[in-house]
């Protein structure tokens, strides 16, 4: 991601992204769960992960390469370290563009012992010269690895140990054919429901020792986008409004405080509703193309596609067609717009 995309969604509350403020990126963030049995939700995912994590546990073998994807915040990463946790094996963690150079790649390979996890976030973003190393390594746990230029060039084949390459990515799209081939396990994580959410952010709530009655958990649920890091980061800021009143968190206090937020019930935020107002009074609810819509708005346009869009897209606000978005009745609704279409 660009870093100006980054900084943009960094500074909104809402953003699916990961922010400093967040503290996930260290490995003691105890909001993670540890264990399959912890994670919540994502049922399909699990189940198949159980079955194929027991049966390489009773052979004794790597698991096969596993590949994750969905849209940011649903427990990727955490469910790469819960892979390696239940199989009881290391994990390295790196990512698509910080493997630079095919000798960066050799050398996390190299440093791995038999089943390990290496897992490699954005993995549709590593460059084709590391990709191809990476072929045969998935497939016959060997490299080869070419040394010096011209005459002096000398090429090693080196066996590796079995180890299990768990990759995430937001956008399964833009992997190749070959790549995706590779992995034996492919899970598409999917939006949580508010019940899930619930669950989640209760769990949090112990886990940080704040007191809530169950109304207030299922406001904050109910206005976190179908995304767990979101879900973590309101319970953290309707817990700074709380504490202000010295009081646990209630239904009242939640509402008020993310209301202060901008968010409102659906848990859209002041730019989700620029954008459904730019499409309802300027382009007639649409169609309208995207590069139109972020010149509208303001936006870079991957900002609108990773950002607004997949929720809004989710809770049926908005439509994709061949000839640009649409907005659905729905949201003109939720704007308190009559739409103009819909028969009376
Ligand atoms: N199933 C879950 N149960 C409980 N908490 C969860 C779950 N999934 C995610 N979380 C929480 O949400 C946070 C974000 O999850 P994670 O970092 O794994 O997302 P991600 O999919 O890797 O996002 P990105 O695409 O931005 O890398 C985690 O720190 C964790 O606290
Ligand atoms: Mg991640």
């Amino acid at each position: 991601m660009c870093n100006l995309l980054k900084e943009e969604m960094e500074n909104r509350i809402l953003s699916p992204s990961e922010t400093a403020e967040d503290g996930e990126a260290s490995f003691d963030n105890p909001l993670r769960p540890r264990s399959l049995n912890e994670y919540i939700g994502q049922e399909k995912a699990k189940e198949n992960l159980k079955v194929f994590i027991g049966a390489a546990k009773i052979r004794g073998e790597a698991l096969d390469h596993v590949l994750l994807y969905g849209p940011p915040g649903l427990g990727k990463t955490t469910l790469s370290m819960i892979i390696a946790n239940e199989l009881g094996v290391n994990i390295k963690i790196t990512s698509g563009p910080a493997i630079e150079r095919p000798g960066d790649l050799a050398a996390l390979l190299t440093n791995l012992a038999e089943g390990d996890v290496l897992f490699v976030d954005e993995i549709h973003r590593l460059s084709r010269n590391v990709e191809e190393i990476l072929y045969p390594a998935m497939e016959d746990f060997t490299i080869d690895i070419v040394t010096g230029k011209g005459q002096m060039a000398t090429s090693y084949h080196l066996p590796l140990p079995r180890f299990t390459l768990v990759g995430a990515t937001t956008r399964a799209g833009q992997l190749t054919a070959p790549l995706r081939d590779r992995f034996g396990v492919i899970l598409r994580l999917e939006m949580y429901s508010n019940d899930q959410l619930a669950s989640i952010i209760k769990r949090s709530a112990s886990i940080l020792k704040i007191d809530f009655d169950d109304e207030g958990i299922y406001e904050i649920a109910s206005r976190s986008r179908g995304t767990p890091r979101i879900a973590n980061r309101l319970l953290k800021r309707v817990r700074d409004f709380a504490q202000v009143m010295n009081s646990g968190i209630s239904a009242s206090i939640a509402k008020e405080a993310l209301d202060k937020l901008g968010i409102d019930e659906l848990g859209l935020d002041a730019g989700d509703r620029r954008l459904l107002e730019t499409m309802i009074k300027f382009y007639s609810g649409g169609p309208v193309g995207l590069e139109t819509l972020a010149a509208a708005i303001g936006e870079e346009a991957v900002t609108i596609e990773d950002v607004y869009e997949p929720f809004l897209i989710q809770i049926g606000f908005i439509n994709r067609t061949p000839r640009g978005r649409c907005v659905t009745s729905l949201a003109y609704h939720h704007m308190g717009y009559e739409n103009p279409r819909e028969t009376k």
